[in-house]
């Protein structure tokens, strides 16, 4: 099933209560056009988003530390306790070295959480892959934020990632990301062999959210 993944980011518009406003849409959408969604607050904003909705909440980063003297990290314990199920690792905006990557992806794993690394081509999505994350999710950060759809203006780093996904770990599945706003660039997204999509500015800036969302599904296979 398409995943669709909607990451918050710091946007003022999906902070605090707007964060809340916004995962309730999300939840409205997936169940009425029976697609899967996720939402991604900022930490600070899990709790309250995961006593009002169902659909998965994952957070934007996680430490690869566990209990004990750390301070102004972010434990997966700890999300898990505010209700996430998952999180985002590495993303262009939070990157980490690969030694962290792993660590975070471990903490994840043991904390029963799902992960989704991000890379920004097809070499680093090769190096993630190998860790085993439940996703890889790439996005060429030229294009984060600029509207321009990752699977029109740059479709062979998607094809290319999924074929090196597929080789090293088949059961990693791929999502890609930047730009994705429209029903077609997600169809274009899915056409190219990836499993869902990671976007944030196309909706979250959008004059009305629900109305881009229900845009965006438009390209959902059924
Ligand atoms: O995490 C998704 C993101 O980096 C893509 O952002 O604004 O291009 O959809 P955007």
């Amino acid at each position: 099933m398409t995943l669709i993944v909607l990451n918050f980011k710091t946007y003022r518009e999906s902070t605090g209560q707007e964060a809340v406003r916004l995962a309730q849409i999300c939840e409205d959408i997936a169940r009425d056009y029976s697609v899967q969604m996720a939402v991604v607050p900022q930490v600070a904003d899990i709790s309250a988003i995961s006593k009002t909705v169902k659909i998965p909440v994952f957070a934007q980063h996680v430490d690869g530390v566990g209990y004990g003297g750390f301070t102004g990290h972010i434990t997966a314990a700890s999300l898990k306790a505010a209700g996430a199920s998952g999180s985002l690792i590495n993303h262009s905006e939070r990157r980490l070295k690969l030694a962290e990557i792993d660590a975070s992806i471990v903490a994840c794993r043991a904390a029963g959480m799902k992960m989704i690394v991000c890379t920004n081509n097809v070499a680093t999505t090769r190096a993630a892959a190998s860790l085993g994350p439940d996703y890889v999710a790439v996005e060429p950060p030229e294009l984060i934020g600029s509207g321009i759809p990752v699977s029109k203006a740059d479709p062979e780093v998607v094809t290319k990632s999924v074929e090196a996904v597929k080789r090293i770990a088949p059961n990693v599945e791929v999502l890609c990301g930047a730009g994705i706003t429209h029903g077609e660039d997600l169809r274009a997204a899915l056409e190219l062999g990836s499993a869902g999509v990671l976007l944030a500015s196309g909706i979250i800036k959008a004059k009305d959210q629900r109305k881009a969302l229900e845009d965006l599904v438009t390209g959902v296979r059924k």
